[in-house]
């Protein structure tokens, strides 16, 4: 299944061809934009590991081909000429920005006049308590200084916010629509290993912790996922993020 947020990130911008990938990862959306059709895709991260993984991920593919991947900073300016793309997408990725205004400005600067800029952030811990709640967990039983991970989760997020960031770089037809989906997972060790695979924070952490600090974690984690439990014991809990589109 394609990661939360990629369809409608890909949607709206299948018919710009060229394509920037800002904050790439390991390249799932990069990925998603070539298989959707798009003929040139960039995708930048500053992470040289993430970047493996990406181009590990695009070797066993056929379109990965039409994909580059390159090392670059987007708290600078970016190494591309003005207009060089006919789009520019972030998922997930700008809440971490130093000053996400100016990054947006460059995402504007690198992509044509009448260009699009789709960028996805989650919103707040609050409406995300698949990830609140296992960290919450953790920081109760190791402290915020092991577990206080991805400090920036939720940062940048509700749609007053996210709208005013990509007004003030100067992008024009500001819109954000909040996407839902719901995490299902058969009960709390199905979500802490759900967690464990699918997010780096979570499985460094993991990996750090005694088996007696682990079960702490779990036995905490049960309390607080109560609210999410349904009569057969399997858990059900919201994931929201703000997908914000707009113009150059
Ligand atoms: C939560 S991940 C999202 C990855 C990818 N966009 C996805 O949707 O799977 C955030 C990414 O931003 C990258 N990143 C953080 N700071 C960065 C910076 N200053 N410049 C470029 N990439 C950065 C991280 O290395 C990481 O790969």
């Amino acid at each position: 299944m394609a990661p939360f947020g990629v369809p409608e990130i890909v949607t709206a911008v299948t018919a710009a061809g060229s394509v920037l990938d800002v904050g790439c990862g390991s390249a799932r959306l990069t990925l998603a934009l070539a298989e959707a059709g798009a003929t040139d895709i960039v995708g930048i991260d500053t992470s040289v590991d993430r970047l493996a993984q990406g181009r590990a991920r695009l070797s066993a593919q056929v379109v990965g081909a039409r994909v580059k991947l390159i090392e670059a900073d987007f708290d600078h300016a970016l190494p591309f000429p003005d207009g060089r793309f006919g789009a520019a997408v972030s998922r997930l990725a700008l809440m971490i920005a130093t000053d996400p205004v100016a990054t947006l400005r460059e995402l504007g600067r690198v992509t044509a006049p009448g260009g699009r800029i789709v960028t996805a952030l989650w919103a707040s811990v609050h409406d995300n308590p698949w990830f609140g709640l296992p960290r919450a967990a953790a920081v109760a039983v190791v402290g915020a200084d092991r577990a206080g991970y991805a400090r920036a989760f939720g940062r940048l997020g509700s749609p007053e916010q996210a709208t005013d960031i990509h007004r003030a770089a100067g992008l024009a037809d500001v819109r954000t629509e909040t996407l839902q989906q719901t995490l299902c997972v058969h009960d709390t060790s199905g979500l802490w290993n759900w967690m464990v695979a699918e997010n780096g924070h979570v499985r460094r952490l993991n990996a750090a912790l005694s088996d007696a600090e682990r079960a702490a974690v779990l036995d905490e984690l049960h309390r607080l996922v109560a609210d999410h439990r349904t009569p057969d014991g399997a858990l059900r809990l919201p994931r929201t993020m703000t997908l914000v589109t707009a113009t150059v």
